[in-house]
C-alpha cells in the first residue's frame, strides 16, 4: 500500500511532523540564513551603510545633476543582465566584460558606485556588496531629483561572473512591444511594471545616436527607409532638428518639456505621440500598455488614478528582486570593478 511522505517518515521525525509551527519556524530560519532580502539587512553589521553611500550620491548630484539619472539607468541595466548582481560593473581587460557591450552604450556612474564602495568599506570593510550599493545609489538618485522616497531591501551578493554577451537580452530602442514585453516577462515584470519602470524617463537625456534609426533609417510599411511615420509632422521637424543626420553625441531630454521634474508627464508625452526613443513609443501600440500609460496619464488620473509615485517605488523594488545571489552564494566584492 502507498504510504504519505509524512507516515512514511513519522517514526524518524515524530516531533517535527506534528508540529507544523515548529516546520515553519525551521523553514523561515533556513530561509534567512539563506539570505533572503530585506530592509534594513545592514542595520546592524554596518549601520552607516545607507547613509554613507547617500551622502556620495547625494555630493555627486550637487557636482553633477546629469549623474544622478545615469545612476537610476545603472540600476536597470545591471538588474536585466543576470539579475541585480553589480555583474555591470566588472571591468575587463579584454573588452570582452559585460560593460563592453554595445547595449550599454553611453553607461555613466560607474565611478560614482566606486566612490560610494570606497567609502562603505572605510567604516566596515568587506560587509556591504556593490550589488546592493547600485540598488541604494539608484534610489536615492530617484529621491534626490524629486521622486519618491522608498525602503528597498538589501543583502545582495555580487557575481563572480562577468560576459560580454550576456548583456545581448537587454531591451533596445529597436523593439517593438512584442519583444519589450517578453524581455521584461523574462525578468518577472509584467505589462503594468513595463510602463512604470518606463516612466523613469521622466528624467533624463538620451543622445542623438538612439534616435538615428527612428528619424532617417526607419522601415516603412510600403517598403523603403525613412521617418517613423508615427511620428506628428511638427515633432519630427523639431527632432530632426535638434538630431542632424550623423549626429550621435548631442542630447536632448527624453520627456519633453518636463525634464527637470519627476512626474507623469512622460506618459502623457507617450500617449500623445511625444515619446522620443522609439521604445517608449511602443508602450502606446498594445492595449495591454495602452490601458496602463492611460491609467496614470489620464485627465481625472491625478483624482482618481492609481497611486504614480508609490506605484513606481513598489516597481523599483520589484525590479532589484531579478536574479539576485544571496546568502553564501556570490561573493561581497572589495573593488566593484574587479572580483575578490
Ligand atoms: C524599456 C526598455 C528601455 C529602453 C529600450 C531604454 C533605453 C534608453 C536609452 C536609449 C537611453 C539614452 C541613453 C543615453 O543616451 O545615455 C535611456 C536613458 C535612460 N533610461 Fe532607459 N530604457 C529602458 C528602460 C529603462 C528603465 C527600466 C529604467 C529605470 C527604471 C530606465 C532609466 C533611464 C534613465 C533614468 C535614463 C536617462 C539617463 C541619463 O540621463 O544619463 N530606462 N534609456
Amino acid at each position: 500500500m502507498a504510504r504519505s511522505w509524512c507516515s512514511s517518515r513519522s517514526s524518524n521525525v515524530p516531533a517535527l511532523a506534528h508540529a507544523p509551527s515548529l516546520w515553519l519556524m525551521l523553514l523561515l530560519l533556513v530561509g534567512l540564513s539563506d539570505g533572503q532580502l530585506q530592509v534594513g539587512f545592514y542595520s546592524k553589521s554596518c549601520p552607516d551603510a545607507e547613509s554613507t553611500v547617500a551622502a556620495v550620491i547625494r555630493q555627486a548630484g550637487a557636482a553633477d545633476p546629469t549623474i544622478l539619472p545615469a545612476l537610476l539607468r545603472l540600476q536597470f541595466h545591471d538588474c536585466f543582465v543576470r539579475g541585480c548582481d553589480g555583474s555591470v560593473l566588472i571591468k575587463g581587460g579584454n573588452k570582452n566584460a559585460e560593460v563592453d557591450n554595445n547595449k550599454h552604450q553611453g553607461l555613466r556612474g560607474l565611478e560614482v558606485i566606486e566612490g560610494a564602495k570606497t567609502q562603505v568599506e572605510a567604516v566596515c570593510p568587506g560587509v556591504v556588496s556593490c550589488a546592493d550599493i547600485v540598488v541604494l545609489a539608484a534610489r536615492d538618485a530617484v529621491t534626490f531629483t524629486g521622486g519618491p522616497s522608498f525602503d528597498v531591501p538589501t543583502g545582495r551578493r555580487d557575481s563572480k561572473v562577468s560576459n560580454l554577451r550576456d548583456a545581448d537580452a537587454l531591451p533596445d530602442v529597436h523593439d517593438g512591444i512584442d519583444a519589450l514585453r517578453s524581455k521584461f516577462r523574462a525578468n518577472g515584470l509584467d505589462e503594468k511594471d513595463l510602463v512604470l519602470l518606463t516612466a523613469a524617463h521622466t528624467v533624463g537625456t538620451t543622445a542623438c545616436f538612439f534616435l538615428q534609426d527612428r528619424l532617417y533609417n526607419f522601415p516603412l510599411p510600403g517598403g523603403g527607409r525613412g521617418s517613423d511615420p508615427t511620428i506628428p509632422p511638427g515633432f519630427l521637424s523639431e527632432l530632426k532638428s535638434r538630431c542632424a543626420p550623423g549626429d550621435f553625441n548631442t542630447r536632448l531630454a527624453l520627456d519633453r518639456g518636463s525634464e527637470g521634474v519627476f512626474d507623469t508627464s512622460i506618459l502623457r508625452n507617450i500617449r500623445n505621440g511625444f515619446a522620443v526613443i522609439g521604445s517608449d513609443a511602443a508602450l502606446y501600440n498594445d492595449t495591454a500598455t495602452v490601458d496602463v500609460v492611460d491609467s496614470y496619464s489620464g485627465l481625472l488620473s491625478n483624482f482618481f488614478g492609481p497611486y504614480f509615485r508609490q506605484d513606481f517605488a513598489d516597481a523599483m523594488v520589484r525590479m532589484g528582486r531579478i536574479g539576485v545571489i544571496t546568502g553564501s552564494n556570490g561573493e561581497v566584492r572589495k573593488v566593484c570593478s574587479k572580483f575578490n
